[in-house]
């Protein structure tokens, strides 16, 4: 053994039969690993690589989305396509982090006792989502899934949905003064036709302005859930946002 092996070692086994200095040492080994993970997460703004199509839900599609949480649909389904060939041949093209960026909380979900939902958007037809809530079995006879029929019967109400707005504005949801402002009326036109849109369109591309549930005289909870089916997966032209994707990373931008 030359001479500098030799004192290596013995000020490794110095380090070794000390448990202070063993402590120490490794509290400054694991504090770089640490510093070198984390601190440059101050610095970038999303650790997300943002999709062209992704906008922050509607006024009527938040509600929906906020009635399948208090509904628990989430404990039979998931939203979160992973990237394996039966899933995607079932349910189609994985889904992209971006495309849940504005979920406040997530849908991903770890159990599947339903299909997932991701890319449920305009699978079905609305009348085939309102039967399939009201009496699932009547649709799909070996359905296990429960009966949802009231929503048929109760009107949406939502105490202040400008507040929700502004209250997901913010943690970080993109919605614009215009968007806050028209909520409660955006709430509404979406599910009727007849009514005044404004603007609605524009500032939410791609949404689906009609009745959903089959009564046009008013807005109810089936409503807002089927408009918040029918959008899933349907903002994000998945293939090309994809393809983009892999080409950012390939060469690094
Ligand atoms: C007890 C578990 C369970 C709960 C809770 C549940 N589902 Fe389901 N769901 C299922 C099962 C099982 C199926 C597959 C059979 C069928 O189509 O009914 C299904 C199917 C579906 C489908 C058709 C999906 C497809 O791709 O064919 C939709 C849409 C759906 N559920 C929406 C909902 C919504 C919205 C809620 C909450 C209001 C909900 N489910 C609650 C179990 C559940």
């Amino acid at each position: 053994m030359t001479k500098e092996k030799k004192e290596a070692f013995a000020s490794h086994k110095k380090l070794e039969k000390n448990v202070t200095l063993l402590g120490a040492a490794t509290f400054v080994t694991v504090a770089i690993g640490g510093i070198v993970e984390i601190a440059p997460l101050f610095w970038i703004d999303n650790t997300i690589e943002e999709v062209e199509g992704m906008r922050p839900y509607s006024p009527l599609e938040l509600a929906g989305r906020d009635i399948y949480i208090r509904e628990g649909c989430y404990t039979c389904h998931s939203q979160m396509i992973r990237p394996f060939r039966d899933e995607v041949e079932r349910y189609g093209h994985y889904s992209l982090a971006a495309e849940s960026m504005y979920d406040h909380p997530f849908q991903w979900g770890s159990k599947r006792t339903g299909p997932d939902l991701a890319r449920v958007g305009g699978r079905y037809s609305d009348e085939w989502h309102v039967q399939h809530l009201k009496d699932p079995q009547s649709v799909v006879p070996e359905s296990i899934m429960p009966s949802y029929s009231f929503l048929a019967d109760t009107e949406l109400d939502i105490a202040d949905p400008a507040a929700n707005l502004a209250a997901l504005r913010m943690i970080g949801v993109p919605y614009t003064d215009a968007d806050i402002e028209n909520a409660g009326n955006d709430l509404i036109a979406q599910a009727d036709p007849e009514a005044d849109q404004g603007d609605l369109a524009e500032r939410y591309p791609k949404t689906q302005i009609r009745d959903f549930d089959g009564d046009p005289s008013r807005v109810t909870e089936m409503d807002a859930l089927i408009a918040y089916m029918q959008m899933l997966g349907t903002l994000v032209d998945v293939n090309s946002a994809a393809a983009q994707q892999e080409l950012a990373e390939e060469t690094g931008r």
